[in-house]
């Protein structure tokens, strides 16, 4: 497609359907909270509110109240399920956005509560349970108290109980996936024992909604699926040894530029800051105005690849600010302005997330989400 921009992001919408369509048959009569977290995991929460807003999904998961504010503006009317921690002066934001927060300690259960009795409305929370990943959540020995602290404010609704798994997508081995899973259930039957009912458990990240049936419970939480990745080698390597297909999942995201200057430099010449580059021979030389503040990984310096005219052109020197110097000395007839893809496929040749998160020495999920926001999105 042709872009006016100088660099662009394309968000395919039939690649996302199709993954909602994969998903939902996974979840089968469950609802989906679709994480829409850190910018959509880089794919732009206006167009993937735009995409999820013409779908039957109940629930999207936020970080911030920022976010939620962001969903609600781009049209979003159904829940929102606020995953990350809110800070005591956002706390407004909770009635102001309608979310439901994922609560984890005694002061913000007070602090809902009271917001709860002078405003004379109801608050609906979801009590994360600490299973085993250490990160957020109550600890078993506490959810007496922490029940108590919800007892004594009416207007707060415990309308879920989740989880998070520490090492579901890392490994073949699932057994600490199992032990955390039996906590959860453990702490449920506490809870239950307490006198609530909460209506919706949820600890199915993708990699669980892929694999686990026994996780999926009332609700799923699926994120980087979604969006057309695996969550891990693993967790594929998995889901194809229970016999699931190669098609399940299809990338979203493509990033592309244009060629800013082409040049021709001589052998023995340096390429970029630090000449940590040297020609060999004659080459030709792209720039591509993309760096580093883009989401492009300095570690991507003279290792990574783009793609020009269907063909692989390498990255010469360091990768700068807002600058890369590709090689297209082989590849004819090329262009001032002529398209190059960062991300995506081109022809028969294609470099996605994994492969860049593999010469980034990270994970697809950082090589998306740090995707700088400036760039425009466009939904093809
Ligand atoms: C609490 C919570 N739920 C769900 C998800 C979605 O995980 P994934 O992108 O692996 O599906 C995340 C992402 O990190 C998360 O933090």
């Amino acid at each position: 497609m042709k872009s006016s921009h100088l660099t662009w992001i394309e968000i395919d919408g039939n690649a996302f359907r199709h993954n909602l369509a994969s998903l939902r048959k996974l979840a089968g009569d469950r609802l989906i909270a679709a994480a829409v977290k850190a910018n959509a995991y880089g794919h732009g929460l206006a167009e993937i509110v735009g995409l999820l807003r013409e779908e039957d999904i109940a629930y999207l998961a936020v970080h911030s109240v920022d976010e939620a504010a962001g969903a609600r503006q781009y049209g979003w009317t159904g829940h929102i399920l606020c995953v990350g921690y809110i800070p005591r002066s956002q706390l407004e934001g909770v009635l102001e956005y309608h979310i439901e927060p994922t609560v984890y300690n005694i002061d913000t259960v007070a602090r809902l509560g009271r917001l709860a009795q002078q405003r004379n409305v109801a608050i609906s929370i979801h009590l994360k349970i600490e299973t085993g990943t250490n990160r957020q959540g109550v600890e078993i020995s506490r959810i007496g108290k922490f029940l108590d602290a919800v007892r004594a404010f009416p207007k707060l609704i415990l309308k879920g109980v989740s989880t998070h798994f520490a090492n579901i997508e890392d490994t073949t081995d699932h057994s600490y996936a199992n032990h955390q899973l039996a906590v959860f259930n453990a702490a449920v039957k506490d809870i239950r024992a307490a006198g609530f009912r909460p209506q919706l458990r949820h600890t199915a990240c993708s990699a669980a909604l892929l694999l686990f049936e026994k996780t999926k419970f009332e609700m799923v939480r699926p994120g980087i699926a979604l969006y057309g990745l695996w969550p891990s080698k693993e967790t594929y390597l998995s889901y194809r040894l229970q016999g699931g297909t190669n098609s399940v999942l299809k990338p979203v995201l493509s990033w592309k530029t244009r060629i800013v200057q082409i040049k021709d430099v001589a052998p023995d010449a340096y390429v970029g800051y630090g000449c940590t580059y040297r020609t060999t021979a004659k080459t030709r030389l792209a720039v591509l105005p993309i760096g580093y503040s883009d989401g492009y990984d300095r570690s991507l310096s003279n290792l990574a690849h783009v793609l020009v005219k269907g063909k692989r052109a390498p990255v010469r020197g360091r990768v700068c600010m807002n600058l890369i110097m590709v090689d297209i000395t082989d590849i004819k007839s090329v262009k001032l302005e002529d398209p190059v893809t960062l991300l995506g496929s081109d022809g028969n040749e294609r470099i996605g997330a994994d492969q860049l998160a593999s010469w980034a020495g990270t994970v697809n999920y950082e090589i998306l989400s740090r995707l700088s926001a400036k760039i425009p999105r466009v939904l093809v």
